[in-house]
């Protein structure tokens, strides 16, 4: 079998599944110095843009192609791509078709999908420069300066487009929403909910999905700590929340949603009114998905690679599905012991592993119960309490 995937940065992620399966692999990716190029059997340095992969997997009559594409910007190219290859060449590509990344790519089309759909999501509303001189000038809004249309301070101010918390801010006052509008025209606002992050990957094929663990991303903050630079951990447990209530919620979203490959869905709960309320969803590889691994031994990528070769059955990885207890924590710098024969594969049940750029390195444990964990951590020198959760 020979697979297409498109983009070097994540390929070292997947490069063991690769090797096991036997797999030719063929590997574009635009820029010439990324790391990991000389991990696959061959490799095409293209412009950006999906014209040359779609073009290759024609020409090198791939069986699948596989983005590892982690960030939002060209998932629309790529949905452009799939309907192409699957439609007149019976090529899949595991991505979001056109539709799924239309609203996943843009939160203001994911809000809307949220309130066509009857799920909960923070209340919101969308302003702009003039509505806010609009209310400013109006006799209505003496009582309560620090509101805008029926949602109070604070609130969360965001562009339609963006991800890792870029261009996303919480107010606290009128004078805060005043500053972000001297930036940017126009802002999706938001209620601000306070509660418990959660994100849940869900797995999907051609109408066939599982939910994989929920992961605990910590308290959401008046500061506006983004869950990148908290410690993580799964499965969650939070007083008051069934896990299967989250796992059952980024199910049918992502049904809805109609998204195939991996889909990672953001919600939080507010405990105080037991409301578990969406976020946002992420429809490609996810940040979370060590995590994941680390407690249920499901690696999305790889699964991802069974999709393109036909192999894959939701059925399969609900039996394969373990529960270890896992933790993840943004060490930036790690100066203990790694695996390097095998530095992104947990070597067992008490194991750990090392990732992410240097300077923004994470360690993720695996244990088999969270006095394991605390002794794993121990060893390497790592204070949780260090870190916010
Ligand atoms: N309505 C909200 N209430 C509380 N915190 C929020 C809210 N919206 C966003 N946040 C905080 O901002 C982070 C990023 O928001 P999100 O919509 O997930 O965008 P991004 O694409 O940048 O991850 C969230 O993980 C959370 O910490
Ligand atoms: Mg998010």
């Amino acid at each position: 079998m020979k697979l297409l995937f498109i983009g070097a940065r994540l390929f070292d992620d997947v490069a063991p599944y690769i090797k096991e399966k036997g797999i030719t692999s063929i590997l574009t990716e635009s820029n010439q110095n990324s790391p990991n190029l000389e991990l696959a059997d061959s490799v095409h340095i293209v412009p950006r843009g999906m014209e040359a992969p779609l073009e290759l997997a024609i020409n090198e009559d791939v069986d699948g192609v596989v983005p590892l594409i982690g960030i939002d910007n060209p998932l629309m190219q790529v949905a452009h791509m799939k309907e192409e290859l699957e439609k007149d060449y019976q090529i899949p590509v595991v991505a979001p078709d056109v539709a799924a990344a239309t609203i996943s790519t843009n939160k203001i089309e994911s809000k809307n999908f949220f309130q066509d759909n009857d799920i909960k999501t923070p209340a919101f509303d969308i302003i702009s420069q003039g509505d806010l001189s609009k209310e400013n000038n109006s006799p209505n809004t003496t009582t309560d300066i620090n509101s805008i249309n029926n949602i109070k301070c604070p609130m969360v101010l965001k562009q339609a487009e963006g991800q890792g918390g870029k261009d996303i801010k919480v107010v606290l006052s009128k004078s805060e929403i005043d500053e972000y509008f001297q930036e940017f025209d126009q802002a999706l606002i938001e209620k601000f909910i306070s509660g418990f992050e959660i994100s849940v990957e869900v797995l999907s094929w051609k109408g066939d999905y599982i939910p994989l663990t929920a992961v605990y991303k910590g308290e959401t903050t008046l500061t506006g700590i983004h869950p990148l630079d908290k410690l993580k951990s799964a499965p969650a447990k939070i007083e008051g929340l069934d896990n299967n209530l989250a796992l059952e919620l980024a199910h049918k979203i992502t049904r809805k949603l109609g998204s195939d490959g991996n889909t990672d869905v953001d919600l939080i709960f507010d405990p105080e009114h037991g409301e578990l309320y969406a976020l946002e969803m992420n429809t490609r590889p996810s940040g979370t998905r060590y995590l994941t691994t680390a407690s249920t031994g499901i690696n999305p990528l790889n699964e991802m690679i069974d999709m393109a070769l036909g192999e894959w059955k939701s059925g399969n990885v609900k039996k394969a599905m373990k529960e270890y207890a896992a933790i993840e924590v943004p060490v930036r710098e790690f100066k203990g012991p790694r695996n390097d024969s095998n530095p992104k594969i947990f070597s067992g049940v008490n194991s750990w592993i090392v990732h992410g750029p240097q300077k923004f390195e994470r360690v993720t444990i695996r244990a088999e119960n969270s006095g394991k964990i605390s002794e794993i951590a121990a060893k390497l020198n790592i204070d949780l309490l260090k870190f916010p959760h």
